[in-house]
């Protein structure tokens, strides 16, 4: 593997999921791997899990990582070809890429969309720029569309589940949640993209008319708009919220009927809660289903070590061979 921005770099999403659930159960398997290889953490937006399991994995395969918080720390980016220079931006990525490169072996990524402009955030150019002019491989943290160290550790959670229950192929269901504010479509693209490109699910997205996200990530999935007939038999819901696409980045609806109860849960089969976290508690999901037994969200937040862990393995042995 070059670069990790999307389910279309992974030869094997299963075979990925297999390597993530064997360092889940010998994390030390591959420490020497990384051995002389150092990685750069760029944020350009802020972050928890995404920070701090991908230091754990790259500590795992005996990689250095640095983290570098370009929002708070850095000069100010411009991304435009041909800018003239005379407003906020400082430096150019043609300019601090390639430097980039020179101090790391991987660099890895965060960069949310503005929610703006639809045509810009959709053409990734952010990232697309680090890959252009940086050298090396490039790791998404989170780019404009699209989450994919998220939606392999979403993965790997329902695969990890499916081993305790006798579901072969489950019912995996992406709800729309309430949210105070827009935010980004990339998880709920991203988790239609890997959950479609896996193959292994009966795959049902619901929410409210006017939050269709974009069908080249949705394809294959059933929309449903009635969020009581998709949740009937659903061994795992995946709750988000996501801002129009449509309507681009706007907040349409706020139906506090979506958030996810105890009294939706009991048209499931017992399913597995999913969130990607951070969560708005009691406008997303409730206390109840976050505190409950069905919830899977600690498990879930755990297992970014070992997706960022498989991925960072696939890109180092790419990087030795
Ligand atoms: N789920 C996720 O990406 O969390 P952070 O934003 O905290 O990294």
């Amino acid at each position: 593997m070059n670069h990790f921005i999307s389910a279309t770099d992974v030869t094997s999403i299963q075979d990925l999921v297999n390597k993530g659930l064997q360092y889940k159960l010998n994390p030390f398997i591959d420490e020497h791997l990384g051995k002389g290889k150092r990685i750069g953490l760029l944020f350009l937006n802020p972050s928890l899990r995404t920070r701090l399991s991908t230091q754990v994995a790259a500590a795992n395969l005996g990689m250095e990582a640095i983290v570098f918080n370009v929002d708070k720390e850095g000069w100010a980016l411009e991304f435009q070809e041909g800018a003239i220079m005379n407003g906020t931006s400082v430096e150019h990525i043609k300019d601090a890429a390639p430097v980039l490169g020179q101090y790391f072996d991987v660099l890895a990524i965060r960069t949310f969309p503005a929610l703006k402009n639809r045509e810009e955030d959709y053409s990734e150019m952010f990232i697309k720029q680090f890959i252009r002019f940086a050298g090396v491989p490039v790791v998404s943290l989170e780019s404009a569309t699209l989450h994919p160290l998220q939606s392999l550790t979403d993965i790997i959670t329902i695969q990890e589940s499916l081993q305790h229950t006798k579901a072969a192929r489950p019912k995996v269901v992406l709800t729309w949640a309430p949210h105070i504010k827009p935010l980004p479509q990339c998880v709920a693209n991203s988790f239609a993209q890997w959950v479609n490109a896996w193959g292994n699910a009966n795959f049902v997205i619901t929410h409210p008319k006017g939050y269709e996200l974009a069908e080249q990530f949705t394809n294959g999935a059933s929309i449903v708009h009635d969020q009581d007939e998709a949740l009937k038999d659903a061994d795992f819901v995946y709750v988000k919220n996501w801002s129009s696409y449509e309507q681009y980045g706007q907040l349409l609806s706020s139906d506090t009927n979506w958030m996810l109860t105890n009294q939706k849960l009991a048209l499931t089969n017992q399913a597995k809660i999913m969130h990607c976290l951070p969560v708005r508690r009691n406008i997303e999901l409730s206390d109840e289903i976050l505190d409950g037994p069905n919830s899977l969200v600690t498990q879930q937040a755990g297992n970014r070590v070992w997706a960022a862990q498989a991925v960072l393995a696939e890109i180092l042995n790419t990087l030795n061979q």
